[in-house]
């Protein structure tokens, strides 16, 4: 987690931090700071809190061309002014921000740092005391950064200012994303592209244990060994309407009302020249040669994950387990003869997963990763890419890239049935494109959902969601939404589960959300919610046209019972974020989360 940014040029360095940060918000809330040089020196500017407390505190008479920052999701160390970044070494030559885990930090310090009085608790300090340690004893800034990084173990993208050279900022990253974007007259350090869009559309990426002396009029790239690496730039394919809220509250809402469009997209992408759905032949073969295929992936995307089963079971006739990937890595269970991996991660940047990645490659075994983000680590070091289409997701909430990764699963396992001959019942073209007339039906029903929220969240401390088949998969994706935005402990359950233990917390007026959108199991979804009834709780029904009944609270336009997760889900985000806003909750950024979490 945490984002980073630098600029070197001619304009005023201050407010394109600024900005950048704000962008890369999403990666860390915790803290934040920038690090402005002028020709009196290094001003040096954190707070604790949001990028609008930074701003709050920044000295507008400061003039600077040349900067870096940082925005914090704290690992070592609790989010406070001595810990946000950016640090520096006791005499302050140097001044460095950092994205990543030092993992063998302790060692180091004690090896190298003895007699240095640390300032902070983080394992960043290190870097720039270990740069200065080296100087010190005679090395230049450049090999000694490099010497310094060769010592490290873990993640890191980093810039770092030495108050000696005006006119360079040190960047080298492993493991971490980050961008060198290029312009004319400056350059610019970002985690992410869209941090710097508003002054270039072009970018060099990074690839591990790779440093980059950046000044003003050029960039030169090397390896941790200091030979010269050619590497042209690519144009990033984003626009600003993607990344800003334009006339939207939140980031969340209009990720919501963008779902619909985002299902007609991915129907287009994933169109042949005869107007068929397909995909690159390598990825069908890949998935078509597996015995088995090991979905992996955290949160809302092993939510998706569990659906992808049920399809690639029932459509294309592939055995399926799904996996939780901070367990998966730890624990591996037997694996197949011929299994496949297929990493589903919005940000393709999760650590959890990618630590799977890593050790299924060494294995040997092939990789497909699921992703939204074109060029992320996991898209990178996986053997194929399947995209996402979903445009930049930036609420912390996970909205359209779950359906996204729910209509693209149901896509490839499609595709694949029908490679290996398999009758298919379904007209999935033409199902996912009512699907998505369904979803704008239900993002265009707020009133109704805000009423819902009202009723059943606004001052409960505890609800539940319920459902069988696919509907338990969307339970719990509607629990998570709930209670990462709204801070209510809402679980998701299969229906015929409460009884064997969690009914006990049913009380006078609890929630209860139940979904019935599948036929063969509505009966019993029914008589679950007959149980808690018994017991005082508050049930909300939401069922598809056709299985519904009187007392039904919200009835979902009909679609093809293999896409009820991709509208069922739709009511549950928009109720979570009238839920957040009855509450006073910050709906785009609640506490302690991050969007990309790349530590373990
Ligand atoms: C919840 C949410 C998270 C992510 C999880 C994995 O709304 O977004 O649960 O799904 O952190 O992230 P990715 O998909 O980027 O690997």
């Amino acid at each position: 987690m945490c984002g980073i940014v630098g600029y070197i040029g001619d304009l005023d360095a201050k407010e394109i931090l600024l900005k950048g940060l704000e962008r890369l918000e999403y990666r860390g809330y915790d803290s934040a700071g920038i690090a402005l040089r002028n020709e009196k020196g290094i001003t040096v500017i954190k707070e604790k809190g949001r990028i609008t407390d930074l701003r709050a505190a920044v000295d507008s008479t400061v003039l600077a061309s040349t900067g870096i920052g940082q925005t914090r999701w704290a690992t070592h160390g609790v989010p406070n002014q001595t810990n946000a970044h950016p640090h520096q070494s006791t005499s302050s030559r140097f001044t460095l921000v950092h994205n990543g885990v030092i993992e063998n930090y302790h060692n180091l310090q004690k090896e190298y740092l003895q007699d240095v009085q640390m300032i902070s608790d983080t394992d960043t300090e290190i870097i720039v005391q270990l740069v200065e340690k080296f100087v010190n004893d005679g090395m230049t800034t450049e090999t000694a950064f490099r010497h310094t990084l060769s010592l490290l173990h873990g993640s890191y993208a980093i810039a770092m200012l030495d108050a000696d050279e005006a006119d360079t900022i040190f960047v080298a990253k492993n493991k971490s994303p980050l961008l060198i974007g290029v312009g004319d007259n400056f350059n610019v350090v970002a985690s992410d592209a869209m941090a710097m869009l508003q002054v270039t559309n072009q970018y060099v990426e990074l690839h591990d244990q790779e440093v980059v002396i950046v000044r003003k009029q050029a960039i030169e790239l090397m390896t941790l060994d200091g030979e010269t690496i050619d590497r042209a730039p690519f144009t990033a394919e984003l626009d600003m309407s993607d990344i800003e809220k334009g006339m939207y509250p939140h980031f969340m809402l209009k990720e919501m009302d963008e779902q619909p469009g985002v299902i007609r997209k991915i129907l287009q992408a994933y169109e042949n020249e005869q107007g068929e759905l397909a995909m690159d032949e390598n990825i069908v073969n890949a998935f078509n040669e597996a015995d088995r295929l090991y979905i992996i992936a955290a949160g809302t995307s092993y939510h998706a994950g569990l659906i992808g089963k049920h399809y690639f079971e029932k459509i294309a006739g592939i055995p399926v387990e799904v996996h939780i990937s901070s367990e998966f890595g730890y624990n591996m269970p037997l694996l197949s003869e011929k299994p496949l991996f297929l990493f589903i991660t919005q940000s393709g940047e999760t650590a959890d997963s990618r630590q799977v990645l890593v050790k299924i490659k060494a294995l040997g075994y092939p990789s497909i990763t699921l992703t939204n983000a074109t060029g992320s680590t996991l898209s990178r070091e996986a053997d194929h890419t399947l995209l996402l289409y979903a445009g930049p997701e930036i609420a912390v909430a996970s909205t359209k890239a779950y359906t996204a990764q729910v209509a693209v699963l149901a896509i490839a396992a499609y595709v694949v049935a029908k490679k290996r001959g398999k009758t298919v019942e379904i007209d999935l073209k033409k199902e996912l494109a009512i699907t998505a007339n369904a979803i704008q039906t239900l993002v265009d029903s707020k009133e109704e959902m805000e009423q819902i929220a009202h009723e059943f969240l606004a001052v409960s401390r505890n609800a539940f969601f319920i459902g069988r088949n696919l509907d338990y998969y969307v339970s719990l994706e509607g629990a998570l939404k709930v209670k990462e935005i709204s801070y209510i402990q809402a679980e998701g359950f299969a229906g015929g589960e409460l009884k064997h233990g969690t009914i006990a917390l049913i009380e006078e007026g609890t929630p209860v959300f139940a979904i019935v959108t599948q036929q063969a199991v509505s009966l019993n979804t029914r008589g679950n919610v007959k149980e808690v009834v018994a017991r005082g709780a508050n049930p909300c029904i939401l069922s598809m046209e056709g299985l519904e009944e009187e007392n039904d609270r919200f009835v979902l336009p009909k679609v093809h019972a293999l896409l009820t997760p991709l509208v069922a889900v739709i009511p549950l985000q928009l109720i979570s974020y009238y839920a957040a806003l009855h509450r006073g909750c910050d709906v785009d950024k609640p506490r302690n989360l991050a969007k990309s979490v790349t530590v373990e």
